[in-house]
């Protein structure tokens, strides 16, 4: 069952993602070559404080532990679910994803920003890109009276067609009351296929590719999604709202 939120949900979506947006994006500014993600995880732990909102990630249940802290960092090679540490310093070169989900008045706002420090590789450079294109692609389809394989499918192809992995055992989802309602949103998938979408749904949609092979693996920290081949991953996230026309992007920050 795949909830339709009313007009007062909405709202409050509204105001979940703001938090959210906001917040992801006074993290991406901080994070600078130098400063630790235990630094970077502090710093949006104390902006979740000062506005009223919770992680959604702290104590989150996993196979092997709770997640241990507020934001999900991944780094290079890791593709979602890095784990902030006071022995990661950010470098020159690296490319990091920051994976922001609170709750706010009782909704859940969910957003990834991919973060480049410094000069970055062209090859770097390039997924970054392809993932954040496909994140716009995939939202694009996002129109009542499609279907969840339409976004899915939009997100392979624009992988495929260049030459990017799409990481088949993480999805996107529906969010509201809880930061993980249905449908599943994969990354790959038939166009016309899959639960049709109705105004008023919420979703995050978060292509994850790699630069090489998708095959990944989960750290012995329980939590740390890596490559197998140790060549780069890429994730990023939108929370969007279906209406009767164009998709709105609940997680975009208004300046
Ligand atoms: N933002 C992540 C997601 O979209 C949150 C899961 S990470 C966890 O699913 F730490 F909460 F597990
Ligand atoms: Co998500």
């Amino acid at each position: 069952m795949i909830p339709i939120k009313t007009p007062e949900e909405i709202i409050k979506m509204h105001a979940a993602c703001r938090v959210a947006a906001e917040i992801l994006d006074e993290m991406s500014n901080f994070a600078k070559a130098g400063v630790s993600t235990q630094e970077l995880d502090d710093f949006g732990r104390e902006l979740m404080e000062e506005a009223g909102a919770t992680s959604a990630c702290f104590g989150y249940p996993g196979k092997k532990c709770k997640f241990p802290a507020y934001a999900c960092i991944s780094i290079n090679d890791e593709l979602v679910h890095g784990i902030p540490s006071k022995e990661v310093i950010l470098k020159d070169g690296d490319v990091l994803s920051i994976d922001l989900s609170v709750f706010y008045d009782g909704f859940a706002g969910d957003n990834t920003r991919i973060v480049r420090i410094g000069n970055v590789s062209p090859e770097a450079e390039k997924l970054s890109r392809v993932t954040e294109e496909a994140l716009l692609i995939g939202i694009s389809k996002a129109i009542d009276g499609n279907r969840v394989g339409d976004i899915s499918h939009a997100i392979e192809m624009h992988a495929i067609e260049n030459n990017c992995g799409v990481v088949k055992e993480y999805v996107g989802h529906g969010i509201g009351k809880k930061m993980h309602e249905d449908p599943q949103i994969p990354n790959y998938g038939r166009a016309h296929s899959g639960p049709t979408l109705k105004a008023g749904m919420t979703l995050a949609i978060e292509p994850m590719f790699t630069q090489g092979n998708p095959a990944v693996y989960v750290c012995d920290d329980g939590w740390t999604v890596k490559t197998r081949d140790g060549l780069l991953a890429s994730h990023c996230e939108h929370t969007i709202l279906v209406t009767n026309s164009l998709p709105e992007i609940l997680t975009l920050v208004k300046k």
